[in-house]
């Protein structure tokens, strides 16, 4: 089949977020002006520079008690930083309850659970337990075609790594298994490698 978006695609789910997966999550945490802290996944989430490392999030619509954002948004525009913490398999649980549309003074960390740690170079907190957390520095905030379509860059300035995740210096997926998010109500886990090496290699 074949169709153009604006034009709808006639089938029960919309397929788009099936046919770009596995996304990695972002699951990013911030901390308001007033001191609410916040935690939400976000899988319109990637890596997209290595020197100086920087990475992205994309929030889609906004929340009723913001003014066009979601609170990540709205905290991180606020304050300047965050913080993505990796997901690996035994937090996926917690990682989805973040993902409810709770007001904005709601700790999710507390709501779900979830045990937090202070950042070392920001005012934001991260999860204690999560394999990695990446602490960044709000970099740019753009807005892209659509109605609250907003996209968050950040330069990564501190990397935390849980040392039982560092196999022979390499941090081994296989140790924390990193959730994936697929298509619909979809997820996915790294349970296996392979490996191939670039031509000219
Ligand atoms: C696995 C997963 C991935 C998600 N990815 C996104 C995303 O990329 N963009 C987005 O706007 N919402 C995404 N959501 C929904 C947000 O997590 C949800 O709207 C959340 O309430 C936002 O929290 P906040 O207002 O505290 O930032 C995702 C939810 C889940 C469970």
């Amino acid at each position: 089949m074949f169709y153009e978006p604006k034009d709808g695609h006639g089938l029960p789910h919309n397929p788009f977020n099936a046919l770009i997966t596995p996304r990695p999550i972002g699951w990013i945490s911030s901390r308001s002006p007033d001191g609410d802290d916040n935690l939400a996944p976000y899988s319109f989430f990637n890596g997209v520079a290595y020197v100086p490392p920087q990475v992205m999030f994309a929030s889609t619509s906004a929340k009723p008690d913001q003014d066009g954002v979601k609170d990540s948004v709205a905290n991180i525009r606020d304050t300047g930083v965050f913080c993505v913490n990796v997901v690996g398999y035994d937090m996926a649980e917690e990682m989805n309850q973040t993902s409810g549309p709770w007001a904005k003074e709601v700790d999710e960390f507390t709501d779900a659970g979830i045990e937090k740690a202070a950042c070392t170079l920001i005012d934001c907190p991260r999860v204690a337990a999560a394999p990695a957390n990446l602490e960044c520095r709000l970099t740019q905030v753009v807005q892209i075609e659509g109605e609250a379509n907003t996209v968050v860059f950040g330069e990564v300035i501190g990397v935390h790594l849980r040392e039982d995740c560092l196999r022979d210096g390499i941090f081994d997926a296989r140790v924390f298994q990193p959730v994936g998010r697929m298509g619909y109500r979809d997820f996915t886990r790294v349970t296996e490698l392979f490996t191939l090496r670039r031509p000219g290699e």
